[in-house]
């Protein structure tokens, strides 16, 4: 299991010490939420301040945009350093079309999906997704309750990504702590975001140790 801190629950104040911090800790993967109170009731960061956050660390940059028009912003966030771009098939932009600007970048591509919508839309795209990530939580918020429904979701992807013979990684995002993950792991998922499960303990190594050792 890769553990992807979500920098969403970290001081802001010390955004780049926080990235080194986990990084130090053992974290995979830096997954960062991008939120424009519009696709989400609630406004992060943008492009500009993952630029600035790149030279923190070398691990990937999985950028999670909770956006209305992602189209418009893709090649913004792959000059900025993404290694893993995702966008929600909610969005208002044309999936296809938006796809094709992150695979053109040479960035790795990968679809979201919120608790409301069924996996069959990712379907038509799979073959070109890096990864899905099944949102365990209502877009917009850190701390809340992870759903264990979703996680038939997990299975059904699974399956189709065996059936294909496709090597795409199954991310989940919210609600991930020590009561939660090996539910997940035990679904099939390959990626958990944990941002007040890492942030909110009082040792990011430990916290980030438990989560892995919890999934075996
Ligand atoms: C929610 C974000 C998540 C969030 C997870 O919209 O996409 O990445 O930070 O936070 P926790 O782990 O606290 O549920
Ligand atoms: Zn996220």
């Amino acid at each position: 299991m890769l553990i992807a801190p979500s920098l969403l629950s970290c001081d802001f104040s010390r955004f780049g010490d926080e990235i080194k911090r986990v990084d130090k800790a053992g974290a995979d993967i830096m997954h960062l939420d991008v939120m424009d109170g519009h696709f989400v009731p609630n406004l992060t960061f943008g492009a500009p301040v993952v630029k600035k956050l790149r030279p923190a660390s070398e691990k990937p940059f999985d950028v999670h945009l909770m956006i209305s028009e992602p189209h418009r912003y893709i090649n913004d966030f792959a000059d900025a350093g993404a290694d893993i771009i995702s966008f929600h098939t909610e969005c208002d932009s044309n999936i296809d079309e938006t796809l094709k600007l992150i695979e053109d970048r040479g960035v790795k591509p990968a679809l979201a999906i919120k608790p409301g919508t069924n996996p069959q839309v990712v379907l038509p795209y799979l073959d070109r997704l890096y990864m899905v990530l099944v949102m365990t939580v209502e877009p917009g918020f850190g701390g809340q309750s992870f759903m264990p429904d979703m996680m038939e979701k997990v299975t059904f992807l699974r399956k189709e990504i065996a059936k294909r013979r496709l090597s795409t990684l199954i991310e989940v995002d919210g609600g991930i702590a020590k009561d939660t993950i090996a539910t997940a792991a035990k679904a099939g998922v390959d990626i958990c975001v944990a941002g007040t499960a890492v942030f909110g303990a009082p040792d990011a190594k430990t916290a980030i140790d438990e989560l892995r050792e919890l999934c075996k």
